[in-house]
C-alpha cells in the first residue's frame, strides 16, 4: 500500500487536498509539481525531522525539478515564537522567496503552525504545504488552516487562519517517533471517534493491539479516517464560527491542566485525554451520556497507555480558575462539548462554578 484515496478539503479558491499512505514521503516533490506556481520553494523543517527524513524529502523535491531552501528551527514548543518566526522570515527574504514560491513544513505541529503563519504573512501571504510528521500533527493540526504563535502570554495567541495548498501524511514517519509522542497522538484519534464516528470507535477497540505496534496498514487507514473526519468538520466551519468547537472535546480541562502544572508534566494529549473522561462524566450527568460508553471511553484511553484521572494533588478551584482564563469562553461561562451518545455531540455554556463542582463530583 502507498497512498489512500485523497480526501478534498472543499474551501471554495482555497480547496486542497489531503494524502495519506505509507512510504509516500518520496513522493512529495511528484505531488507538487502540477500545484505549485514556482519552482523556488523553502523547506522548513527541525533539527531531529530534519535529520531523519532530510535526506528524502531534498532528493524528492530535486528529482520532481524543485529549487529549495532550508530552514532548519530548533525543536520544542519553545520555539514557536515570534523570535523564530522572525528567523524563518529573514531567511526567506535572503533566499529571495518570492510572492509565487511556497513553504514546505516538514515536522510535528511545531513546524506546521510556525511555518502556516510565516507564509500567511510573509509578502502578505504565500502558498504553504504541510508534511505533517507526528500523530497529531497527521491527524489535526496540518488541516484546517489555524497556524499561529506562542506569546509569553499564552499558547497560540498570534495566528491567523491559512489554509494549506496540500497535505501529505505518510505514516511511515511514525515508525520514528517516541512511543510517548504517538500515544499523546492517540488521544486526538480517540476524541475523533467519540465526539463524530461509532465505527472508528469500535475500529480502535479491536485494533488497539495493532495500532500499539505500529502496523502501518492499520494506522494508515485511522489516520486517514480522521484527516476526513475533520476535513469534514472544517469544510462544515471553517473559521470556528460554531460547529468546529466540536474538536474541543476535552480540551477545556485539558488546557487548565496543562496551564497549572506549567507545560512540563504532561504532553497535550495526555491533559487531553483527562479532559475528555472528565467531560465524559459530564456529559454523562448533564446529557444522559450512557455509564457504559463512558466507561468504554476510558478503557480505550488506557489501552493505548494514556492518562485518564486527575492528579490528586491538582486542586479543583485553581484548575476552575485556569479554565476561566482559557481563551474559549463565552462571556462568563465556557463553552462545553458534551456528547449525548458516541457521534453525537452538543454545546453547554457553564460557569466555572458548574465546573468546579463537577470535579469534585463522581
Ligand atoms: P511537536 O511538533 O513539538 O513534535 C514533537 C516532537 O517530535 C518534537 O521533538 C519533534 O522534533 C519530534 N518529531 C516530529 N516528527 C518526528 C518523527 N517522525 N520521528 C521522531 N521525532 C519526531 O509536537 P506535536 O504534538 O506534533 O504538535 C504540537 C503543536 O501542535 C502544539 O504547538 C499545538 O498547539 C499545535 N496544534 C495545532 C493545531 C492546529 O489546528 N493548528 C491543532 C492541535 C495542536
Ligand atoms: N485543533 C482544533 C481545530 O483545528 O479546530
Amino acid at each position: 500500500m502507498s497512498e489512500l484515496d485523497p480526501i478534498v478539503v472543499s474551501l471554495a479558491d482555497r480547496s486542497y487536498e489531503i494524502r495519506v499512505g505509507a512510504g509516500s514521503l518520496g513522493k512529495l516533490g511528484e505531488h507538487l509539481a502540477p500545484l505549485l506556481k514556482s519552482r523556488k520553494i523553502a523547506v522548513i523543517t527541525d533539527p531531529i525531522v530534519d535529520g531523519l527524513y532530510g535526506e528524502k524529502v531534498r532528493s524528492s523535491l530535486t528529482s520532481a525539478g524543485f529549487s529549495h531552501t532550508r530552514v532548519v528551527v530548533p525543536s520544542g514548543e519553545e520555539h514557536k515564537s515570534l523570535t523564530q518566526l522572525e528567523r524563518v522570515h529573514e531567511a526567506l527574504a535572503a533566499a529571495r522567496i518570492e510572492r509565487k514560491s511556497a513553504l514546505v513544513a516538514v515536522g510535528g505541529g511545531v513546524i506546521g503552525d510556525l511555518t502556516g503563519f510565516a507564509a500567511a504573512t510573509f509578502l502578505r501571504g504565500i502558498d504553504v504545504v504541510q508534511v505533517p510528521t507526528t500523530l497529531l500533527a497527521q491527524v489535526d493540526s496540518s488541516i484546517g488552516g489555524k497556524t499561529g504563535v506562542n506569546l509569553k502570554s499564552g499558547k497560540n495567541l498570534v495566528g491567523a487562519f491559512h489554509q494549506p495548498r496540500f497535505v501529505l501524511a505518510d505514516v511511515e514517519t511514525l515508525a520514528s517517533l517516541p512511543p510517548r509522542e504517538l500515544r499523546a497522538g492517540m488521544a486526538e484519534v480517540v476524541k475523533y471517534a467519540v465526539i463524530l464516528s461509532p465505527d472508528l470507535f469500535a475500529l480502535l477497540e479491536k485494533n488497539a493491539d495493532a495500532l500499539n505496534a505500529h502496523d502501518r496498514t492499520v494506522l494508515a487507514d485511522v489516520v486517514h479516517r480522521c484527516a476526513a473526519l475533520k476535513a469534514q468538520v472544517v469544510m462544515e466551519d471553517e473559521k470556528e464560527s460554531d460547529r468546529r468547537a466540536i474538536l474541543n472535546f476535552g480540551h477545556t480541562l485539558g488546557h487548565a491542566i496543562e496551564a497549572v502544572t506549567e507545560y512540563r508534566r504532561f504532553l497535550h494529549g495526555e491533559a487531553v485525554s483527562i479532559g475528555m473522561v472528565f467531560a465524559s462524566r459530564v456529559s454523562r450527568l448533564r446529557s444522559g451520556f450512557a455509564p457504559e460508553s463512558e466507561k468504554r471511553v476510558a478503557r480505550l484511553l488506557e489501552r493505548f497507555g494514556l492518562p485518564v484521572g486527575i492528579p490528586a494533588e491538582l486542586d479543583s478551584g485553581e484548575l476552575a480558575r485556569a479554565v476561566e482564563t482559557d481563551k474559549k469562553r463565552d462571556e462568563s461561562r465556557v463553552k462545553f462539548v458534551e456528547v449525548e451518545e458516541l457521534g453525537r455531540t452538543r454545546f453547554e455554556l457553564l460557569s466555572t462554578t458548574e465546573i468546579e463542582e463537577a470535579l469534585r463530583s463522581d
